[in-house]
């Protein structure tokens, strides 16, 4: 049997890029084809003209990977493709909080996305919604034709329903929903064919017109779930004891819960995270996050994706539930070897594996984001993380690196002006 391999790897960002790249690699497996794919921004000049329409080059961020995560009792290292500092570095440092706690626990619901048909200049509305239910069983066969790959591993259409709006600026209209189980794969164009090719049949049952026939981003039989808690000892800081940060994350998490000026910036600290993986594994970003922020709303008022209480020890908990429909086959996976290598990093075999995973990351994010605001307020970390990229950008070698990162820190005065002054008096000095 394999080994248990940990992914609390500690002081990971102290090595060099390469020496990180090297210990990820072999952390999993990476052939060195695969490794090298991190390096290159793995995506070749022909690739990419593959992907999209009047390609004039490519374009790269960094991947990092957040350490510490044990989701479900397996240790995982995650990729994470962001251009913002401090989030890599808050997510591991969450994971490590809720480590201690044991782990997130996730789960997540079967593939199943949504798809609309909608259909106006219908004589009897009513009539016409009786009549599409009875025709249920004939329609969803009529959607599998489309799909052979899907049903032969298990998927395929799952239900239909309809959605009566009868009094609208266009008149009385009625939307079916098809609901269709697309296994490993986020499945935007398995459900869009399939709707495409069941709009004539509804047509011809309602005796209406077809007019949008597309998947719905509000995917919201796709969740995914996870939940941690951390002990009340771990969240202690030099300063301020474990139940006061606790109580403070709890006062935070509440405000988010009930006012939509916090709402918005709290889900943006879990997309933070849940983006950021996204990239990295080749998923639509954009389609989470519309499905996310819908979510948010479905009361009728934004509220936030995630809440966190504590117990009478001062333990804390958090829990996270959001829409999730990514795949790990198809899209830009096809090609992009950099989201091959993420995959084969994270090494989910399924794509409600990868939403399990894509949950956590979200709940760890939000931890890291509440604990810093509860604590030592969220810029201190930032400008810290800052500070490594700005001394770099002025040219500080790893010998003078620190040195330069420690001053402008300790006067509080993290510029790029202030740096390159820093690197040139440590030059003038050796
Ligand atoms: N790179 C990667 N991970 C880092 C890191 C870095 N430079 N600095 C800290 N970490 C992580 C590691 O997992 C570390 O554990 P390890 O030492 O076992 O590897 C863990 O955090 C704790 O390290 P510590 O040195 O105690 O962290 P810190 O007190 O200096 O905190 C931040 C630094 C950035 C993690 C913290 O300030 C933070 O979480 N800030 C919030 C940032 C945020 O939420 N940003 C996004 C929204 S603006």
């Amino acid at each position: 049997m394999e080994p248990r391999k940990s992914s609390a790897i500690s002081k990971l960002y102290e090595r060099s890029p390469a020496e990180r790249r090297e210990a990820v690699a072999a952390w999993a497996g990476l052939e060195p084809i695969e490794a090298s794919a991190l390096d290159d921004c793995g995506l070749s000049a022909n690739d990419a003209e593959l992907m999209i329409e009047n390609v004039i080059g490519r374009f790269a961020l960094p991947m990092g990977v957040a350490t510490n995560f044990l989701i479900n009792g397996r240790d995982y290292l995650i990729p994470l493709v962001i251009e913002e500092p401090s989030v890599v570095a808050a997510c591991s440092y969450a994971a490590k909080l809720i480590r201690a706690g044991g782990g997130i626990v996730a789960s997540s619901d079967e593939s199943i996305m949504t798809g609309q048909v909608q259909l106006l200049d219908i004589p009897n509305i009513e009539t016409a919604a009786a009549s599409i239910t009875s025709h249920q069983e004939t329609l969803l066969r009529r959607a599998n034709e489309t799909a052979t790959n899907i049903v032969a591993r298990g998927g395929g259409a799952t239900g239909l329903e309809t959605r009566v709006f009868a009094d609208t600026p266009a008149g009385a209209m009625l939307v079916a929903h098809l609901h269709f189980d697309t296994r490993d794969a986020m499945g935007a164009n398995a459900i869009n064919t399939a709707l495409e090719h069941i709009a004539p049949a509804l047509e011809e049952i309602s005796g209406g017109r077809a007019n949008l026939r597309i998947l719905s981003n509000l995917s919201d039989r796709r969740m995914a779930r996870a939940r941690g808690t951390i002990p009340v000892d771990a969240l202690g800081t030099a300063e301020l004891c474990g139940h006061g940060v606790g109580e403070a994350i709890v006062e935070a998490s509440v405000l988010a819960e009930i006012d939509p000026y916090r709402a918005a910036t709290h889900n943006k600290g879990i997309m933070n995270g849940i983006d950021a993986l996204m990239m990295a594994t080749g998923n639509d970003w954009r389609a989470v996050e519309a499905g996310a922020h819908a979510y948010a709303a479905r009361h009728g008022s934004y509220t936030s994706l995630s809440s966190w209480r504590q117990d009478e020890q001062g333990n804390l908990t958090g829990h996270i539930e959001l829409p999730l429909a990514l795949g790990i086959v198809g899209g830009a996976t096809r090609v992009h070897r950099g989201a091959k290598a993420a995959l084969k990093i994270l090494a989910v075999e399924s794509a409600r594996e990868l939403a399990q995973v894509a949950a956590a990351v979200g709940l760890a994010q939000n931890l890291g984001a509440l604990r810093a605001l509860a604590t030592e307020g969220i810029q201190r970390g930032h400008m810290r993380m800052h500070a490594r990229q700005i001394a770099l950008a002025a040219g500080a070698e790893p010998d003078i690196l620190q040195d330069v990162v420690q001053t402008m820190i300790r006067e509080g005065r993290i510029r790029p002006e202030r740096a390159k002054a820093l690197v040139r008096e440590s030059e003038r000095r050796l």
